[in-house]
């Protein structure tokens, strides 16, 4: 794993940098595979990036995009990452509906919503059941407590390695997300992690020794590229402390 801090001196330009890095992997993708897999992150930070990125002149039929994670709910509702996504950057882009794979939380069950998102993100691949896709980018934030995803302290999904989507625990309100062995066979992890509220939880995450149960984020260790991007607040002196 390489991993990489880069400190942006605000919320601006940690968004314009995380552009930057994306359109360069994309590129690469298509380059070397003539597709490119993207998976979201959801919540607030990520927000005006997709704003920016549906300004992008790219060739949107060659790629895919998913969801990290997403809460227990219909596309319509406020919460709904993926209705987000769509407003901001999706709507606006003609992007083949065949390329946008949202969480299915229309299904009667949240397990049911994990076992299909499963099942579609392995037969987008090509793969075998119980076979680890590799995205080539998934984008993560992290919150106030150190969770990742929907990968939040001390819930069962921390645990879960043998499937790629499970059922993740916010204070009791089910939430959809990618597993971490799933986050960890990506080419590139980006995390996009802004405002001064982050810094306690990032000082424990990039600790020498700590729980991952207590900070899930420590558990994003990818075989492919690490990139931290902060903004000043958050990061100061932690650069020192990624290996
Ligand atoms: C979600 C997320 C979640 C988010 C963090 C940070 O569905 O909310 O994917 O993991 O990235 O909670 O959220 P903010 O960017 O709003 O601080």
């Amino acid at each position: 794993m390489k991993s990489e801090v880069r400190i942006c001196p605000d919320r601006q330009a940690l968004v314009d940098t995380a552009y930057t890095l994306i359109l360069e992997r994309v590129q690469t993708s298509l380059a070397e595979r003539q597709s490119c897999s993207i998976a979201l992150s959801g919540g607030s930070t990520p927000q005006p990036l997709y704003a920016a990125l549906a300004l992008a002149d790219l060739p949107w039929d060659r790629i895919h995009i998913f969801w990290g994670d997403e809460r227990y709910v219909l596309a319509s509702h406020p919460d709904s990452n993926y209705g987000m996504t769509r407003r901001v950057w999706l709507d606006l882009v003609p992007i083949p509906a065949a390329n946008v794979h949202p969480i299915p939380t229309d299904l009667a069950q949240p397990q049911l919503a994990a076992d299909e998102y499963d099942r579609q993100i392995t037969a987008h691949f090509g793969l075998e059941s119980g076979s680890i896709p590799v995205f080539d980018i998934i984008l993560l934030g992290m919150g106030d407590d150190g969770h990742t995803a929907s990968l939040f302290p001390h819930t069962a999904a921390l645990s879960v390695v043998d499937r790629l989507v499970t059922v993740g625990d916010k204070d009791g309100q089910p939430r959809l997300t990618f597993t971490f062995p799933l986050i960890n066979h990506a080419r590139s992890t980006i995390f996009l992690i802004s405002g001064a509220s982050k810094q306690s939880a990032l000082a424990a995450v990039f600790a020498p020794t700590g729980d991952v149960s207590a900070y899930p984020s420590r558990g994003v260790k990818p075989q492919g590229e690490l990139l931290w991007l902060l903004d000043a607040p958050d990061g100061e002196g932690l650069e020192l402390l990624a290996s």
